[in-house]
């Protein structure tokens, strides 16, 4: 709330010069359904009942009419797909933990991540892809827990052939389905006829695709005695963490492009031609990132000034390139730790506390 009233303060100053922009942002920035995981959202939507979810979703005025109505199929729909968008936002914030850009939110308004996505950077890609696939894994999950009806666990896996090695049984995670109500979902606030939109698409369907990546296969041993003479697996979904790990190597691997004209239809191509096409499982951006280094609240970045830097690494995390060459200051902190524990026959341990002072430096 804090935030948001500092936003708004700030905002009223500078309305006069920003609402041009922002007039040009409601047409660039549409994928407000992220704000159904930030928290004050999210918890208006768990207190709504079988009757009152479906009047919700209608007076959702940042959702397009499709979503609206996806959203009105079930109340847990609309909790699945808040869901999935909490656990996009909560692993671009680890991902971007030691960044200059940490993925920072704003409560209350739409666009949750501020005018800084109206840059269409690598940065913009990755937080698109990791909410697409927030959502399908969210969806996917509740196919399988059984919090969705008209979905369940993988139909087909179980005619798939194992060479006799074990018999699939259990319940296998239903990534079909769930890509597909994430693309639909997700995709219908975007025009396949523009730039912005294209990328999106494109950056969405990365991420649902890291899903077929991050899958594993679960078994169970029956027989004899652990013989294990009738083995029996499922397969599913590693957790979230993966699926976050695997699209920040895309992001940092990410194909800078442009848009052409071809038979009439918008395409992506590389940016330069010796690079190559970009798969369907990479990111692609058009614009260069800014530098995050400086606070700007008009766009939404906070700067760099006071974030913790680490003193002895060359990366974006080591305080040369996190403070943008303006320093950094130490702050010794007293620090108590349990210590030289020891196991005491039985059944105890024993520690001792060790002192020690440590170094905590902060940019400038
Ligand atoms: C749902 O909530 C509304 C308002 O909070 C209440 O009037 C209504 O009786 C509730 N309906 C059910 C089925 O619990
Ligand atoms: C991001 O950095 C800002 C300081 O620039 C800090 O206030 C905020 O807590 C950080 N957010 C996250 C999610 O780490």
């Amino acid at each position: 709330m804090k935030e948001l009233t500092m936003y708004k303060k700030k905002i009223t100053h500078l309305l006069p010069r920003i609402c041009p922009i922002l007039l040009f942002l409601a047409r660039v920035i549409n994928a407000t359904w992220w704000l159904l995981g930030m928290t004050t959202t999210y918890e208006k939507v768990l207190q709504l009942n079988s009757t009152t979810y479906q009047n919700f979703c209608k007076n959702l005025h940042y959702l397009v009419e499709k979503q609206q109505d996806l959203c009105g199929l079930n109340h847990n729909v609309l909790i699945t797909v808040g869901q999935g968008a909490k656990m996009g936002i909560k692993e671009c914030q680890y991902q971007f933990r030691t960044n200059r850009w940490n993925c920072s939110t704003f409560n209350g308004i739409p666009n949750v991540f501020g005018e800084v996505l109206n840059v269409n950077s690598r940065e913009k890609a990755f937080v698109f892809s990791i909410s697409a696939a927030g959502v399908a894994y969210s969806i996917t999950k509740a196919c399988s827990t059984g919090a969705l009806v008209d979905c369940g666990c993988d139909p087909h896996i179980r005619a798939r052939d194992t060479k006799g090695r074990w018999e699939w049984g259990g319940c296998s995670d239903d990534i079909k389905h769930g890509s597909i109500f994430a693309k639909d979902f997700v995709d219908s606030g975007e025009d396949r006829d523009s730039p912005d939109g294209l990328m999106n698409i494109h950056n969405n369907r990365a991420g649902r695709k890291a899903l077929r990546k991050n899958l594993e296969v679960l078994c169970k041993c029956h027989g004899v005695s652990g013989s294990c003479s009738v083995k029996v697996c499922w397969r599913r979904l590693k957790p979230f963490r993966f699926v976050g790990d695997w699209l920040s190597k895309r992001y940092d691997g990410a194909t800078h492009v442009k848009t052409v004209q071809k038979r009439r239809k918008l395409r992506l191509r590389p940016f330069k031609n010796y690079i190559k096409q970009p798969s369907k499982k990479d990111l692609v951006y058009f614009d260069e990132s800014p530098d995050y280094c400086n606070r700007n609240d008009a766009l939404g970045m906070l700067g760099t000034v006071g974030r913790l830097c680490n003193q002895s690494s060359y990366g974006v995390d080591g305080c040369r390139l996190m403070c943008c060459g303006r320093g950094y200051q130490t702050v010794l902190r007293h620090v108590e730790e349990k210590c030289k524990c020891k196991f005491k026959w039985c059944c105890k341990v024993l520690c001792e506390k060790c002192r020690y002072i440590r170094e905590d430096h902060y940019c400038n």
